[in-house]
């Protein structure tokens, strides 16, 4: 017995949250691209906490995908979605097709600002540009409503909170904590790609910015120094790495290595295990230290 309502069109989705808003009812919005986990079950859960209807939409973004990333092969598994989203208390699932989102004629792109130019923004051309689009679109259909992301993707996050304040969207953006592993990984739906040995390897990510953690902890304040902690961790077990960084944790500039990192700072990950690309990051002088199991 499905108690989840699920929804192909933009048109439906927007009646769907309109009805809601009608009857009084504060719209919450988890926007995802599915094979859920608990991360993203928790962001559904926050969502309860700030609204009576939560709409979550299921949609694998062709636009935010490289050509020679894993769009085509991105696990897909909409039954096996929406029952997770049932014992999480959805109200109602978003799936639309790609031509549903992008249909003829559709040229439209949302530009990102300096927030997308370090981190994953030089690795991954486009690719924030094609999140910020799709998520604008979300926001549009959704209209007024509280929207909840994963601090996962934090430069995700920055950008898309940046969006609503902008182009003035009648959308609160609501970050949550990470979601990891009982060992420390951080939840992602690409941890499923792991071969047993890269997926112990993949440790090296929280690992290493625990060390980075504990220093700050400890005094060390110095960008170069939390960096080389991290950074020792994942050289030793990526198969090839494309940052670690440590950044002004909002404007997200990277700080030189000689320079002191004050108060509170981002140390970001990205790298590969095999195929897979996996990020993780820790607010220095703000998240609490990452349990490793
Ligand atoms: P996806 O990777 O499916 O993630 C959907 C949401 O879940 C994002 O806000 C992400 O940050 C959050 N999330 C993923 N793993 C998490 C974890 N371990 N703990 C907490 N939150 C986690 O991010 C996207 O999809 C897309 O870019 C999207 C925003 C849907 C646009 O297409």
């Amino acid at each position: 017995m499905s108690s989840v309502i699920v929804v192909k069109s933009p048109e439906e989705a927007r009646a769907l949250c309109d009805a809601a808003r009608a009857r009084g009812e504060r719209v919450g919005l988890v926007p995802t691209m599915g094979a859920l986990h608990e991360g993203h079950l928790s962001l559904v859960r926050e969502a309860r906490k700030h609204s009576d209807f939560v709409l979550c939409s299921i949609f694998v973004n062709p636009t935010q995908f490289g050509p020679n990333e894993d769009f085509a092969r991105y696990p897909r598994d909409l039954a096996s979605d929406v029952t997770r989203l049932e014992g999480a208390a959805a109200s109602a699932v978003f799936a639309p097709e790609v031509s549903a989102m992008y249909p003829p004629g559709d040229e439209t792109r949302v530009r990102v600002g300096p927030l997308a130019a370090h981190l994953c923004g030089p690795h991954r051309p486009g690719h924030f540009e094609g999140v910020a689009t799709v998520v604008t679109k979300l926001f549009a259909i959704a209209g007024a409503c509280v929207a909840v992301f994963g601090k996962k993707d934090y430069q995700q996050l920055a950008i898309l909170r940046r969006i609503a304040v902008d182009l003035f969207l009648p959308v609160k953006v609501i970050g949550f904590p990470i979601v990891r592993e009982a060992d420390g990984l951080a939840m992602s739906s690409r941890n499923a790609y792991l071969s047993t040995d890269e997926r112990s390897r993949a440790l090296a990510l929280s690992r290493g910015l625990s060390a980075a953690a504990r220093a700050f902890t400890a005094g060390e304040r110095r960008a170069g120094a939390l960096r080389g902690l991290a950074l020792s961790e994942v050289e030793r077990a990526a198969t090839s790495v494309d940052y670690v960084t440590v950044a002004d944790a909002d404007a997200l500039v990277p700080f030189d290595d000689g320079a002191d990192v004050g108060k509170r700072a981002v140390i970001a990950v990205a790298c590969r295990l095999g195929k897979t690309r996996l990020i993780d990051n820790l607010v220095l002088g703000e998240d609490a230290p990452i349990a490793l199991g």
